[in-house]
């Protein structure tokens, strides 16, 4: 995976033997140099470099030790040895690193990457939920923040999520905050689901001949939910053996048209096991190029004009600086680190 050779030139020649597609010769060469210092740096400050496979390709293919999904890197942030943790992905993310290691540094190479998900709920709006369904178990999708995983119960990702409701002996369950991943899960685990936020008072009352099992919420992934059946459709309609790859944050009709749905890493293992020839990705567009740089046998139509700007945010630029700079420092309250840590632990546990 990681391209940096022992001198600026070497890692030049290795990225461009990969990247050469993507990137053009002249931005080849800058990066390198760019790749080749965050990693002279990161072994003279002991530093991990974790990266989301969001990561555009000449920062994926570089500098991150370990490459992954949320639940992957969270269980690499989880057990290093090493003093600071650069995470190359968005500040929940990084949060989470800093919830299962509070004695390293975390840092996020850019103070803005949010993400629509953990802005669309608060540590309130659990606890008015708590209230509301007492006694009801709280699942939350890791794309929280951390107050908000400190009221609940256990988080899940997209790679485990079905596994963490099935996993929980009740008959009703909150799941937050992402509306679609929660349907997609209901029509998984072939359960009823609610949206407190949107459906009425009324048929919320047990024995109203409405029953339900999941309590959703009504947050969105603002990249996810952008893609529509129609764009299968029309893809499939230009190119008829093309395979359909979603994200488990894309509306359930989304999914169920698609061949397969997964998370980010099972997206990646599916492309690189399966014998077709060309795929269509629903989800963010870097992760298409990345793909591509190890398989390029295999074609990638992707929707590039829908992007995570949060993701966006992350550059080998910023990275450097972090590591010159010790800068950004995720720091999580300890208070709520600890009960945060419950939450994530017992995700862990489960797998
Ligand atoms: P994964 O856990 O599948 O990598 O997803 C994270 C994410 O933010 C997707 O938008
Ligand atoms: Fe959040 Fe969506 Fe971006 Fe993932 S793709 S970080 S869920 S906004």
């Amino acid at each position: 995976m990681q391209l940096v050779g022992k001198t600026v030139e070497a890692t030049y020649n290795a990225m461009k033997e990969r990247l050469k597609e993507f990137v053009p010769d002249v931005e080849l060469r800058y990066k390198a140099e760019l790749a080749w210092r965050i990693e002279q740096l990161k072994k003279e400050k002991n530093a991990v470099i974790l990266g989301h496979n969001y990561m555009e390709p000449a920062l994926y293919h570089t500098v991150p030790d370990f490459t992954g999904d949320s639940l992957e890197l969270s269980r690499k942030a989880a057990t290093t040895d090493k003093d600071i943790i650069v995470f190359c992905g968005v500040r929940f993310m990084a949060e989470t690193a800093k919830i299962l290691s509070p004695d390293k540094t975390v840092l996020i190479p850019s103070p803005k990457a949010g993400c629509s998900l953990a802005e669309s709920i608060t540590a309130k709006d659990v606890r008015s939920l708590k209230s509301r369904f007492p006694g009801v178990p709280v699942v939350t999708y890791v794309n929280t923040y951390a107050e908000v995983k400190a009221e609940t119960d256990i988080c899940c990702t997209s790679s485990n999520a079905a596994k963490v409701v099935a996993s929980l002996d009740s008959d009703r369950v909150i799941f937050l905050p992402d509306e679609y991943l929660a349907q997609n899960v209901a029509r998984e685990t072939g359960k009823s689901i609610i949206f407190p936020t949107k459906d009425p008072v009324k048929s919320l009352k047990k024995g109203n001949g409405v029953d339900y099992q999941l309590i959703g919420w009504n947050g969105r992934c603002e990249v996810h939910e952008q893609f529509t059946v129609e764009d299968i459709v029309n893809v499939r309609k230009q190119f008829p053996d093309t395979i359909v790859l979603a994200h488990p944050e894309c509306r359930p009709e989304v999914v169920e048209a698609a061949d397969f749905s997964g998370s980010t890493t099972a997206m990646i293992r599916y492309v690189r096991e399966s014998g077709a020839k060309r795929y269509l990705l629903l989800t963010e567009c870097s992760m298409g190029d990345n793909i591509i740089a190890e398989n390029p046998e295999k074609e990638m139509l992707r929707l590039c004009s829908i992007r995570c700007p949060h993701m966006n945010e992350i550059t080998l630029e910023d990275t450097l600086e972090a590591l010159e700079k010790t800068q950004y420092v995720v720091d999580v309250p300890e208070e709520i680190r600890l009960r945060a840590k419950k939450a994530v632990d017992r995700m862990l546990e489960i797998g």
